[in-house]
């Protein structure tokens, strides 16, 4: 859990935007949350090497990067950076290839505790796995425990291999992008036959949060204009969509600026424990009625966390949602709660029918077993 600078910030990303982030997130009770890899995307190195090693570049990040891992540091945050294991980084700045054990030693000695390894630039004819590797093993050479996120968008199936080089989560597709397309693309149909590849230590990545960003992102910086964003429901159903599937959760909006109902979705107790819970399990899609698709996954304790999500353009009532299909036998009583609103929907045997669902919306339970 944590941030990252790349669906905001873009190419502008500065020390400034950082040390406020890291501000927010400890007065705001981010990091009390869970929050606590805050991680710099692209552009915060330098053109070009110093003596064979990367550097920041001294413009957007004048006090440098030692400096802001300490300030991190001293408040409780882990600090995340990035390269990339090609000869340069997709922002075209220096890249990792063939700098590995170099690159991971100048990381651990400045503090870093995270490193975003991307997939630009790979020289034709290269083994990428060999590359991803190569960083794998330095990093675990450099004596820092450092995690490392790998991004090659799912190239080569990089769920069969990922951990297998040093991995502890890798990108399972291109980039989200603010908008519920993308979020139904990435989420809902990108992950479904993904799940037993994930387990604790091995997360598969649907890529950074768009919850909050309202259009608001890198798109306007790069492209020179601004999304619509997604509505409160499509955030809600992305944010628990990723709290189902085990995901990373990185928060890529603004925090300094995002509206109240975004930080009410980020800040969801009862989800974040659902994402967080130690089994580790990422939900399945375990059926779909009209536009409505139930996932579902067990929890440490015994019971089971689901969403029904609403697809379609209108408003709907799904199909029950039948305990054969969730594994309980059929005369199980349990206590269903819905996790946005904490309501207790009472106590359900056989099934449990929803109320109707808006478009692109959602319910998320937690139904638990009681005893006979
Ligand atoms: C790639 C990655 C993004 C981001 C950019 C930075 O597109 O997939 O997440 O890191 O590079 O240039």
């Amino acid at each position: 859990m944590g941030w990252n600078s790349w669906n905001t910030f873009g190419p502008k990303v500065t020390e400034a935007d950082v040390r406020g982030t890291a501000d927010f997130f400890v007065e705001h009770g981010l990091r009390d949350l869970g929050y606590h890899y805050l991680v710099i995307d692209d552009f915060w190195e330098a053109d070009q090497r110093v003596d064979g090693r990367l550097t920041w570049n001294p413009e957007t990040f004048p006090g440098g990067i030692p400096a802001l891992a300490d300030y991190l540091h001293e408040r409780g945050l882990k600090l995340g950076i990035y390269s990339c294991c090609g000869t340069h980084t997709c922002g075209g700045k220096p890249g990792s290839y063939r700098y590995e054990e170099i690159d991971a030693r100048t990381f651990a000695e400045w503090g870093v505790d995270y490193l975003k390894y991307d997939g630009c630039f790979h020289p034709p004819g290269a083994d990428m796995k060999q590359s991803y590797r190569r960083m794998g093993q330095a990093l675990r050479n450099s004596g820092r425990d450092i995690v490392y996120s790998l991004c090659n968008w799912g190239l080569g199936d990089v769920w069969t291999w990922g951990g297998q080089v040093g991995g502890h989560l890798w990108r399972t597709t291109g980039d989200i992008q603010d908008n519920w397309n993308s979020i139904v693309k990435i989420g809902f149909r990108a992950q479904k036959e993904l799940a037993p590849y994930a387990a604790p230590g091995r997360w598969n990545d649907p890529d950074m949060l768009v919850v909050g960003m309202r259009g608001k992102g890198n798109a306007e910086v790069i492209h020179g204009h601004e999304g619509q964003g997604c509505t409160d429901d499509e955030y809600r159903s992305h944010f628990a969509l990723w709290c189902l599937l085990a995901a990373p959760l990185m928060i890529g909006c603004d925090v300094r600026r995002m509206d109240e109902v975004a930080a009410g979705i980020l800040s969801n107790r009862a989800l974040i424990a659902v994402n967080q819970d130690p089994l580790g399990i990422q939900a399945t899609c375990i059926g779909a009625h009209r536009n409505v698709e139930a996932w579902a996954k067990p929890l440490a304790d015994g019971s089971i966390a689901a969403g029904l999500f609403n697809l379609g353009p209108g408003p709907q009532k799904t199909a029950p949602l039948a305990w054969e299909t969730l594994g309980l036998p059929e005369t199980t009583a349990c206590c269903v709660t819905e996790l946005f609103t904490g309501e207790v929907r009472g106590r359900w045997t056989r099934c449990y029918s929803s109320g109707e669902i808006p478009s692109h919306g959602c319910e998320v339970l937690r139904i638990v077993p009681q005893p006979a």
